[in-house]
């Protein structure tokens, strides 16, 4: 079966009509009553039929004795606006040489940070299509070392502005050290229970916004894909969510973290030679700018391991094959894809540069398109519903130089409709192929059940060994915006895995 949208139809304008159906949103318009208080959103007017509420704590302030600690649930805090961003968390403000910083910033938060950061942006629909809308929560990436709720590229109000299908949550977690500290006396994995927080807030509140409850997913992107594939093996009984999107990401097999980092810092920040429990108590105690650039010292070292998630077997496990042989996975299905070209985003970048820089761009390499590559495999040989896809856009005003096509994170926008928001319009494709990558994933986030279906009703099949048909998407030189194809991924896109 070789499914194809001609060109031709591509100038169909997509979901003409699906505003007006139903106008019930959010229970008390833009005043809303959570279990971390009441909260006041906005309308802006660049989004007329978007509700925004900025900056809701799910967390309470994870300082003091609360730093490198498991997350708590945030108290009633009373009345107060969500109307403005709150502090990502705090990242390293280190070397800026990536494509990221020099020529494409869009991709990155530049707001103030803070350690107190937990923090969640929604936006929903003031004239849903439905009473109740799916959502879908949004897991950033950023290696684990950067990243927040707050990237240009990463904000849905044109999307949602468009189709009024969905709610869209971004929200912050705890990075490097603060959030994977790898202390022998806390808990491993903070900034990924962080996530695990975030599910469990909107479980108790997103119905209030006008959100589905039982009809949501988690989407996320590089080291974010990661924490989502992660998820799915940490809560195999009560994932909250109902299915999960993964995009160029896997899971780390390999750990090379351990303790030992987290002495090596301890000795350098005035906390040596302590007990384990000393120990984290004095880095509690450290001036958290300190920390962060002791962090950031360190990192200068290629030699030296990063802070990042760890198996503990309780949030991350060494052995994934052995959780899968037991059902010990959230039996839920996946989407999973990566692009052509991830590796040219991380070749050295020269600004002034004309021509590519030397290195290769196997589609393999670093471990993301062979990441979600393998997940796929592994899912389908175990019988879990799994959906592929290949992201093969190449569109100018995303990576606005030629080797840059299909590079890691070049498909964000697309999904975000906020491809055409800095460099000039679109192409017919590109907004094509947002089409159809934003109306799979509604469609996946309504019901994860079915198979995704995108806005001409083109039904996105499983992917198994026997047919190896993923999606592809926004091929420039192929045919369509999005098609199905039989791509051997396992031999065709094997880099080093
Ligand atoms: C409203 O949207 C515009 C354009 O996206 C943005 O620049 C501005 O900061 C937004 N205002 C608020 C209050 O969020
Ligand atoms: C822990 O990591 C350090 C590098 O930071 C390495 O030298 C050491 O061998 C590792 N220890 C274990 C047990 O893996
Ligand atoms: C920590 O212990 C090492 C080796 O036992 C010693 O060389 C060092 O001086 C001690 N550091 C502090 C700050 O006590
Ligand atoms: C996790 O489980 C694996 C076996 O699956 C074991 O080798 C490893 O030591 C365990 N790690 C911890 C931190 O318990
Ligand atoms: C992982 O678990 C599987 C199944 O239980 C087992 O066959 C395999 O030996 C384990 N791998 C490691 C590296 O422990
Ligand atoms: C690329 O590689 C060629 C051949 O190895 C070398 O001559 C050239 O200097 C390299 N260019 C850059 C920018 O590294
Ligand atoms: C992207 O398209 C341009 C033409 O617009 C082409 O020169 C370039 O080779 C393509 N890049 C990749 C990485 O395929
Ligand atoms: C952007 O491009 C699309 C597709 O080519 C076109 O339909 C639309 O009118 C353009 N919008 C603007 C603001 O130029
Ligand atoms: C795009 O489609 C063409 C024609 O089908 C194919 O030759 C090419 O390999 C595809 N490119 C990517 C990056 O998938």
């Amino acid at each position: 079966m070789r499914f194809q949208i001609l060109a031709s139809s591509i100038l169909l304008a997509p979901l003409a009509g699906a505003r007006d159906t139903c106008s019930e949103g959010p229970k008390s318009g833009l005043t809303i009553k959570t279990t971390s208080g009441t909260y006041t959103g906005l309308v802006n007017s660049s989004a007329p039929d978007v509700n925004q509420w900025l900056g809701i704590p799910y967390g309470r302030p994870p300082v003091g004795a609360r730093r490198f600690m498991p997350p708590e649930k945030a108290p009633d805090y009373g009345t107060a606006d969500a109307k403005a961003y709150k502090p990502i968390c705090l990242q390293s403000s280190g070397s800026k040489t990536s494509v990221f910083w020099q020529l494409m910033p869009e991709f990155q938060n530049t707001d103030p940070q803070s350690e107190d950061c937990l923090y969640l942006n929604i936006w929903g629909p003031r004239r849903p299509v439905q009473k109740k809308v799916p959502v879908i929560i949004w897991v950033c990436g950023g290696g684990f070392k950067e990243g927040g709720g707050h990237a240009p590229y990463q904000v849905p109000d044109q999307w949602i502005q468009r189709t009024q299908t969905h709610i869209v949550v971004t929200f912050n977690y705890r990075l490097s050290v603060f959030g994977f500290p790898g202390s022998p006396a806390a808990n491993k994995n903070a900034g990924l229970m962080d996530i695990r927080l975030v599910t469990e807030w909107l479980k108790d509140n997103i119905a209030e916004f006008g959100g589905d409850p039982n009809r949501m997913i988690l989407y996320g992107q590089s080291a974010g894909s990661n924490a989502v594939l992660t998820y799915a093996y940490a809560y195999p009984e009560k994932p909250i969510v109902r299915g999960f999107i993964a995009s160029s990401g896997g899971t780390s097999t390999t750990n090379p973290t351990n303790s030992s980092l987290f002495h090596e810092l301890a000795q350098t920040a005035g906390c040596a030679n302590l007990t384990a429990t000393a120990e984290l108590a004095c880095m509690q105690n450290v001036d958290r700018q300190v920390l962060q650039q002791k962090v950031d010292e360190a990192s200068t070292d290629p030699n030296r391991g990063l802070f990042r998630p760890i198996a503990d077997n309780i949030t991350v496990f060494a052995n994934l094959t052995d959780r899968l042989e037991k059902g010990l996975v959230a039996k839920l299905p996946l989407i999973a894809g990566f692009t052509y070209n991830e590796a040219a985003a991380f070749l050295p970048f020269d600004p002034d540069a004309t021509t590519a820089p030397n290195g290769t761009a196997d589609p393999g390499t670093g471990g993301l398109a062979c990441g979600a590559k393998r997940e796929i495999l592994t899912r389908s040989a175990y019988g879990l519903t799994t959906y592929g896809y290949l992201y093969s856009g190449n569109f100018s005003n995303i990576t606005p130089r030629y080797w840059l096509g299909g590079m890691h994170s070049s498909d964000i926008p697309l999904v975000f409709g906020t491809h055409s928001q800095f460099r000039g319009n679109s192409t017919e494709l590109e907004w094509q192929t947002s089409y159809a990558m934003e109306a799979f994933w509604v469609s996946f986030a309504a019901n994860p059940s079915a198979a995704p279906r995108d806005h001409y009703g083109q039904t996105w099949p499983k992917y198994t060994e026997a047919s190896r048909q993923i999606v592809v998407f926004g091929n420039a030189t192929g045919p369509s915006a999005s098609y199905i194809a039989p791509v051997a991924i396992a031999d065709k896109y094997s880099g080093p895995c």
